[in-house]
């Protein structure tokens, strides 16, 4: 049973991610981020609202130099680089697309980062052992482990980081109420084939479950609304080069299911939500008591950290 759900995530990832990525090139920012983003300035750019999520990211996790940081679900490597290169930290990602894997260490090797940050090619199952961990992320995978992995998963999220340490999951999730629609079937036959949304207090109550002190939740639903639109725009400018590499039937596809995620981001039937969390330890003081240190840095002073 175990391997056939293996089995299923590795096809469903090469269905998704490995349709080239230049095809994902097209309509990503330029550091490859395939999330939601965060407009600090609601009219802002995708390609400086990417950038202040990666931020946003880091500050929450209050990442410092000489920490370790793992970030399941890495995609091109974006924030494990990121982190590593404007926080100091010694940074790893995980992803199970090879392409993602190339990508990303091409780009870990011209930014010549190789000692503090490196991409493999792993399942997230099989990190069990390793570590630990100062801070951990998963940003965007959730939505790929499927409900009934999800005590299996944040059991070892929190075997994985350091007594007291932080980890962050940024994902999907859907209204309390949403009922399941032709729509959404089309969506997980022919986009995401491992593809599960949940609420956002299944998500915290299964992390309770594992004895994480939940520290912060936060909706970025709108923001998530102007990310899908800003992608679509940008896939429909390139619509023949985007034919030319995948075909028309999905560029099409991947159309639609842009447009319509912007949709439903908009009409609240799904959101985005970010859950903070701490691996519970009484005796650590691990976070500031207020959110003041995550956001007044955007204020005036410089807005990354050198190094
Ligand atoms: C929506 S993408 C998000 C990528 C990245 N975090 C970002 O924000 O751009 C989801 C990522 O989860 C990875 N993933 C899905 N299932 C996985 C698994 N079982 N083990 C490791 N990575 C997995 C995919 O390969 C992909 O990189």
């Amino acid at each position: 049973m175990m391997q056939d759900r293996r089995t299923l995530d590795r096809s469903a990832i090469e269905h998704h991610y490995d349709l080239s990525n230049e095809f994902y090139q097209l309509f990503l920012d330029p550091l490859m981020v395939y999330t939601c983003a965060y407009y600090r300035d609601p009219e802002g750019s995708l390609e400086e609202a990417q950038a202040d999520k990666l931020d946003l990211v880091c500050r929450k996790l209050r990442l410092h130099p000489g920490e370790t940081f793992l970030d399941i679900g890495c995609g091109w490597g974006s924030l494990a680089i990121w982190a590593a290169k404007h926080y100091g930290v010694c940074a790893r990602g995980v992803t199970l697309s090879s392409q993602q894997v190339a990508y990303a260490n091409e780009w870990i090797a011209r930014e010549r980062l190789q000692d503090v940050c490196r991409v493999e090619h792993r399942d997230y199952r099989d990190l069990v052992g390793e570590g630990p961990f100062d801070k951990v992320s998963a940003i965007g995978i959730i939505e790929h482990v499927g409900t009934a992995n999800y005590p299996a998963f944040f059991s070892e999220v929190h075997g994985l980081l350091k007594p007291g340490g932080l980890f962050l999951n940024h994902g999907i999730t859907r209204h309390r109420h949403w009922k399941r629609t032709p729509q959404w079937d089309f969506l997980i036959e022919n986009v995401f084939p491992n593809g599960e949304l949940t609420h956002v207090s299944h998500i915290t109550e299964a992390m309770e479950e594992q004895r994480f002190e939940i520290l912060d939740v936060e909706s970025l639903r709108a923001h998530y609304a102007r990310t899908c639109m800003h992608w679509a725009l940008r896939l429909k400018a390139r619509e023949r080069d985007a034919i030319a590499l995948v075909g028309e039937r999905k560029y099409r596809t991947w159309l639609l299911y842009l447009h319509s995620s912007s949709v439903n981001f908009e009409q609240n039937s799904i959101n985005l939500h970010q859950v903070l969390v701490a691996s519970a330890d009484p005796k650590a003081a691990v976070v500031p008591t207020t959110r003041e240190e995550i956001y007044h840095p955007f204020e005036g002073t410089p807005l990354r950290r050198a190094s």
